[in-house]
């Protein structure tokens, strides 16, 4: 992992430098050239563009870490309205919606995994209402019992709900194993938290064994993998394991973040891959910001000036 991550993931922890990033506008530079906007709208019509030009979309309401019940329900509504506009336009078949738990109740002091899992199962109901699925994301390690065991109680009404998995954590060959049956939707992604050696990986070698392992299991399984990674080198390897299962087009597919490498997903539609643009969008955009900057941190003097000009 880059030296520049662990001290970026800290820093994105202090409140100073939170509040004087978040008076920037989100038109400021590096901002939108990860989250499309704040409203609904925007996220509507990024998702239209996007579909346009032959891709599929999976749309996350930014807002992680909800201690308060209020604004969990708010959240909620958010999605609701997001379906009601994905339908409206016409775009519902070709978007799906990523969750995050913790915006939805998970964290809350008192009941929290149940308030998640009533918030979740409205969504997901209106989900299949729209003609679409839900994929919970993956948070820290301290999350990932609870947040498997909420897909399990989804998936008893709502087998269709996906969820994500981290290659970084040691257990994950294991749950892709679980998890690789007909009908399962597994996004794996390499993870993007700050863990401890105790429970991840540490090196970006490491870490990218495991991300082939877990490929391995998932290709060669029954289930629907949904290969989330920008790393030429992944892709590549995934492309060969497909044929290798003899995997069709269309029984897995690649994802992309919102404006990364955005080349590299229109020649993997053009070449009949279905692939898929996880759009974030909201206000609340700064914990997702500042993984993607440590994920890059080349990006910084552009974030740096972008910050000055704050225009
Ligand atoms: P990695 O970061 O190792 O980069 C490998 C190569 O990819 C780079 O050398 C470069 O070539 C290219 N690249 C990467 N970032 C780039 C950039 N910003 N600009 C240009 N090129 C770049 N994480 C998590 O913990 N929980 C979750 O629920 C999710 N969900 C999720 C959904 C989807 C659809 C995606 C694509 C990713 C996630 N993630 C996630 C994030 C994920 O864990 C990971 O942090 C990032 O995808 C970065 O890892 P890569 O696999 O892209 O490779």
């Amino acid at each position: 992992m880059s030296l520049l991550r662990q001290p970026l993931l800290l820093v994105s922890r202090s409140e100073l430098v939170k509040n004087l990033v978040s008076t920037m506008p989100v038109s400021a530079g590096i901002v939108n050239s990860y989250v499309p906007g704040e409203s609904t709208e925007s996220a509507v019509e990024a998702t239209r563009a996007l579909v346009d030009d032959g891709l599929k979309v999976t749309l996350d309401f930014l807002g992680e870490d909800t201690l308060d019940a209020a604004q969990a329900q708010a959240t909620v509504d958010a999605y609701l309205d997001m379906l009601r506009q994905l339908t409206a336009s016409g775009l519902a078949r070709n978007a799906e919606v990523s969750v995050k738990l913790s915006a939805v109740g998970q964290a809350l002091p008192r009941d929290g995994d149940k308030i998640a899992l009533d918030n979740a199962r409205t969504i997901v109901r209106a989900a299949r209402n729209a003609g679409t699925t839900v994929t919970l994301d993956m948070e820290d390690h301290t999350t990932t019992d609870a947040t498997l065991a909420t897909l399990r109680e989804l998936r008893k009404d709502f087998p269709e709900t996906g969820a994500v998995l981290q290659a970084y954590l040691h257990r994950t060959e294991s749950d892709c194993r679980h998890l690789a049956f007909e009908g399962s939707r597994v996004r794996l992604c390499k993870g993007a938290y700050k863990e401890p050696e105790s429970v991840a990986f540490q090196s970006r070698l490491d870490v990218d064994k495991s991300y082939v392992r877990c490929l391995k299991v998932l290709l060669a399984g029954q289930g629907y993998p949904m290969i989330a990674t920008h790393d030429p080198r992944m892709v590549s390897i995934a492309s060969s394991l497909a044929s290798r299962y003899g995997r069709a087009q269309g029984s897995y597919e690649y994802q992309m973040l919102y404006g990364i490498r955005p080349e590299e997903q229109k020649r993997l539609a053009d070449s009949g891959e279905t692939m898929r643009v996880y759009i974030p969008y909201g206000q609340e955009w700064y914990g997702y910001l500042m993984r993607r900057l440590a994920e890059r941190p080349q990006n910084l003097s552009f974030f740096a000036k972008s910050l000055i000009s704050k225009k």
